[in-house]
């Protein structure tokens, strides 16, 4: 059965057709990769899967069944890390065990401290984000979203805020999270990352699905017209920026 079913989803605000009747299975350990250009509707896409942004139709289904916004089934990371700064990268990751889960102080404080273990960051647990490069806060939000033990991950432009010798830190955290198992979407437009890291990518454009495909598929010669030419516009760039 697939961990995440989305079928003929739309999304509407006033006269405008955000999402336009998208479907996708995702099975268990997948990690599908999304891009296109801004504005096709990719945070969009991952904000409804989340229950975060109303839909005027279409079904969101877990392992089956109807998506319950809040229960933590489906987590989410953001571009923007949104830690609280006055509590520690513990404290941070333990917070919605002990609100939300009603976890008691000290099981919630292992769980954040094995969640912190997960993205490599046991020796900063004590650390406020002050305290804590860009790379790493964004690690401290990946394990809070990790620590409710999610069965399915989304990841909106996760290194889109960090400078470039922060990105790879965070990409590789993610990798590695893919590497055991973790069913996750990713929305990126680190292509190398995308490329290597996803079992299908889907290409958005106008809020619908222009393409889903393998890898290979997708960043090779028989991709969709409108897949190349994004694609081209993004190499070329690359090319100017090594030349
Ligand atoms: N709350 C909203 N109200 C009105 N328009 C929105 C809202 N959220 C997104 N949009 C519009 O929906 C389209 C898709 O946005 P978004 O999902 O953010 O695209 P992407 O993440 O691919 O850049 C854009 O045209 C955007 O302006
Ligand atoms: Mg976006």
């Amino acid at each position: 059965m697939s961990v995440l079913e989305v079928a003929a989803l739309r999304r509407e605000v006033g006269q405008a057709q955000i999402l336009r009747g998208i479907d996708l299975k995702v099975e268990p350990g997948e990690a599908i990769g999304i891009i296109g250009p801004s504005g096709s509707g990719k945070s969009s896409l991952l904000r409804c899967i989340a229950g975060l942004d109303p839909i005027v139709s279409g079904r969101v289904l877990v392992a089956g069944k109807a998506a319950v916004p809040g229960d933590g089934a489906i987590g989410m990371v953001f571009q923007h890390f949104g830690l609280w700064p006055h509590l520690t990268a513990r404290e941070n990751v333990a917070l919605a065990l002990k609100l939300v889960r009603k976890l008691p102080r000290k099981e919630a404080d292992a769980k954040a401290e094995a969640a912190l273990a997960r993205v490599g960051l046991s020796a900063q647990a004590g650390r406020k984000p002050a305290g804590l490069s860009g790379g790493q806060q964004q690690r401290v939000a990946i394990a809070r979203t990790l620590a409710m033990e999610p069965r399915v991950l989304l990841f909106d432009e996760p290194t889109a805020a960090l400078d470039p010798e922060l990105t790879t830190e965070v990409l590789d955290v993610i990798r590695d999270l893919a590497a055991a198992g973790t069913t996750m979407l990713v929305v990126s437009h680190e292509m190398g990352f995308i490329a290597g890291l996803s079992s299908r990518v889907m290409f958005l454009d106008h809020g619908q699905v222009v393409q889903v495909a393998p890898p290979r598929e997708m960043f090779g010669p028989d991709a969709e017209p409108r897949v190349k030419g994004f694609l081209k516009t993004y190499l070329d760039r690359v090319a100017w920026a090594q030349g």
